[in-house]
Order: structure tokens, then sequence, then C-alpha cells
């Protein structure tokens, strides 16, 4: 019997080192997922407009909503994008703006289009749309918090906005090999904000507001700052032409100068970081949703060094 147990032991164990660990791919990618302290919001600064906006000072802190700086730049928003109700959705302008290009952190859903932005919500609604970093990245699991508040009309409505909205370049690539030191910033919300001093990039891509103070008014002219490691646009154009490793160039599906396709997304000129996390999202299958299985082939077997240099040359492509 004991030699039994024995003989059992022995098989498990020579089991366990016939298949190796599985990659860990929740804890991937660390860069694109930061983890800052639980601590609330600030308060948006009171009084203060944002530069080249008509909003008189004091007529921000009085808005019904999300306050909008640039009325002038964009059709008439619904409801549910702009007005603050109590006990319903946050309106979508509060994250994504009123230009729908939104922050760091947040994700860039200017011009996509309707049924998409509508298919989406739904995935996070249903829980298929997840993020690879457990529990939940914050900022996903207030968009799935979102998701399940709003209602299917409402939904119809702010997909049809966003969808009508142009897109602009908002992302500014910059190869370095030197970087503000930053820190994660509201549980990752917002993601980074500069400390102090310069430190490696030691093969991260760090990304930036262009002006940490605007983004808290959520001034839309407020772009972005993706710092990449040096020859990462060069890397990332060569891969995207011939897919990589999956195979599949990239303009297959997502178009001529990958600014969307008839069922996938425009990925030029949008956020590192944030096509970093769909990426690897999609990689370890917490991105799932009718359409998502296309994007397996093509992420699967991409590295992180690679998906590194794909999204560096994806955010510096002309929207
Ligand atoms: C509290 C902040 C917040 C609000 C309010 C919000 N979103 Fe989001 N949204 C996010 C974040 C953060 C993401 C990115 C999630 C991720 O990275 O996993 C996102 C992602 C999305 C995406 C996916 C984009 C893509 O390219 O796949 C869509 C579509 C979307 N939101 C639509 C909406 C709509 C429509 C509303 C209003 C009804 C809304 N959101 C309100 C934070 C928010
Ligand atoms: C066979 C078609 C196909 C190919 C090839 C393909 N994609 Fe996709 N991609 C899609 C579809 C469809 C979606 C939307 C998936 C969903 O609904 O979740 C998508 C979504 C994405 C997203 C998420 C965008 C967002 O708005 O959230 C990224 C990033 C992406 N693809 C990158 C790439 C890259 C990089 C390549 C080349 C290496 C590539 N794709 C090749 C079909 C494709």
């Amino acid at each position: 019997m004991e030699h039994r147990v024995w003989i059992a032991s022995v098989a498990i164990i020579l089991l366990a080192a016939a298949s190796p660990d599985p990659p860990d791919t929740t804890r991937g990618l660390a860069w694109a997922y930061p983890v800052g302290p639980e601590t609330p919001l600030p308060a948006a600064p009171k009084g203060v407009v944002a530069p080249g906006s008509k909003v008189r000072p004091g007529e921000a802190d009085e808005a019904a909503g999300p306050i909008d700086w640039f009325p002038q730049e964009h059709p008439p928003a619904p409801d549910v994008v702009a007005l603050t109700t109590k006990g319903g959705p946050t309106p979508c302008a509060e994250c994504h703006l009123y230009d729908g290009h939104g922050f760091a952190g947040s994700a860039d859903i200017a011009g996509l289009r309707a049924e998409y932005i509508v298919e989406q919500v739904k995935s996070f609604r249903s829980g298929e749309r997840t993020s690879s970093q457990k529990p939940d990245r914050f900022d996903t699991t207030e968009m799935i918090k979102e998701a399940r508040q709003v209602s299917d009309p409402d939904l119809a409505r702010a997909a049809a906005w966003f969808a009508a909205l142009p897109r602009r370049r908002f992302v500014r690539v910059v190869e370095t090999d030197s970087v503000p030191v930053t820190r994660p910033s509201f549980f990752g919300w917002l993601d980074l904000e500069p400390t102090y001093g310069k430190e490696p990039i030691a093969g991260r891509i760090i990304e930036l507001p262009e002006d940490p103070a605007r983004m808290f008014l959520g001034d839309p002219h407020n772009g972005l700052v993706d710092y990449v490691p040096p020859g990462a646009v060069g890397r990332g154009a060569a891969l995207v032409e011939t897919g990589g490793p999956g195979r599949q160039p990239c303009e297959i599906c997502h178009g001529t100068g990958l600014k969307g396709g008839e069922a996938a997304p425009p990925l030029a000129g949008r956020s590192a970081a944030y096509l970093a996390r769909m990426l690897w999202d999609f990689k370890t299958g917490a991105r799932g949703g009718p359409t998502a299985a296309q994007m397996q082939a093509p992420a699967h077997p991409l590295s992180e060094a690679q998906i590194t240099d794909i999204v560096a040359y994806l955010a510096s492509l002309p929207p």
C-alpha cells in the first residue's frame, strides 16, 4: 500500500516536471497596468478655465454634468452623455470627454462605429469583456458598472453621437531612452503622474497627459504623450505590415492606414497604453465578445516586447 502511494507521488512529480507552468499572462506587460494607491480622486480645481474656452470662471462649478469647455466643437450631446442624474449612470463625457478621445486610463471612442460601441458595452455588461488584471482593473470595473446601469435606448443614443465625432491627432509619440519618473495615480485610474527627475525607459512605454493639471479639468485639447523605447516605431511598423508571428497583416481587417475596417475598429493614433492592454487582454482571453475571436490568432503569439513595438507604431500614425 505504502509503496503504491509513493509511486503515485513520483508520477505526479514527474508529470508536473514534464508540463512546465503556463506563462503567467495575468501579470505581464506591467507598465500598461499601473496599480496606484486607493485614494479618492481630488476634486476638480475651482474657478479654473481650460485655455481658449469661452466658459466663464465659476460657470464650470455650476454645470449639471461634466463641464463642456468647447460646446461649439461638437453637435449637442444627448443627456446620457452630458447630464449627471441621481442614481443614474455616470454621463459618458465624464470619462470619454466631449470629443470622445478621453484621457490616459480611459478609452478613445471618437468616431468608432455605432454598432461596435453598442456591442462592446454589451460585452462589458455580460461579463465577456474584462481585464486580465485581476480583480478587474479599476478602470475596467468602472466601465462595467456603467454598462450595467445604462439603458439600451440611451446606449443607442450615446453610440450614435460618439460615432459621429471626428477622429483627430491627440497622441504624440517620442522615442527616448530616458523618461520622467512617474508613480501610478489614484487606483491606476488616470494611470501615471510625473514625480521628479528622469530614469531609464527600460523597454516600457510611459504615457502621460501633456499637462496633468488640464487632464483634471477634462480639457479635451490636452492630448497624451507616449514615451517609447528607441527604434520601437520602426520595429512596430514591420510587425504590423506582416502581422508578426500571427502572420495576418493588421490592415486586412483594420483597414488601409489602420483607420478602421468593416468589423474592426481604427487603431491609428490611439493611446499606446490602451492598445497594449487590449492586445494583452485578447491574448489572455480576458477580453471576449461576439467578434473578439478574430483577434485570437493575431494577438496570441505576440510577446510583450512585440506588443510594445506595435502599439508605439500604431499610436504614431495619423488618425
Ligand atoms: C467612469 C468612467 C466611464 C464612464 C462614465 C463611461 N466609460 Fe466607457 N470606458 C471607460 C474605461 C476606463 C474604458 C476602458 C476599459 C478597459 O480598458 O478595459 C471604457 C471603454 C469603453 C468602450 C470600449 C472602446 C473600444 O475601443 O473598444 C466603449 C465603446 C465605451 N467605453 C462606451 C461608453 C459609453 C457609451 C458610455 C456612456 C453610456 C461610457 N462608455 C461611459 C470608462 C468610462
Ligand atoms: C481577422 C481580422 C483581424 C486581424 C487580422 C487583426 N484584427 Fe485586431 N480586431 C479585429 C476585430 C474584429 C476587433 C474587434 C474585436 C472585438 O469585438 O472585441 C479587433 C480589435 C483590435 C484591438 C482593440 C481595439 C479597441 O478599440 O479596443 C486592437 C488593439 C487590435 N485589434 C490590434 C490588432 C493588431 C495589432 C493586429 C495585427 C497584428 C490585428 N489587430 C489584426 C480583427 C482583426
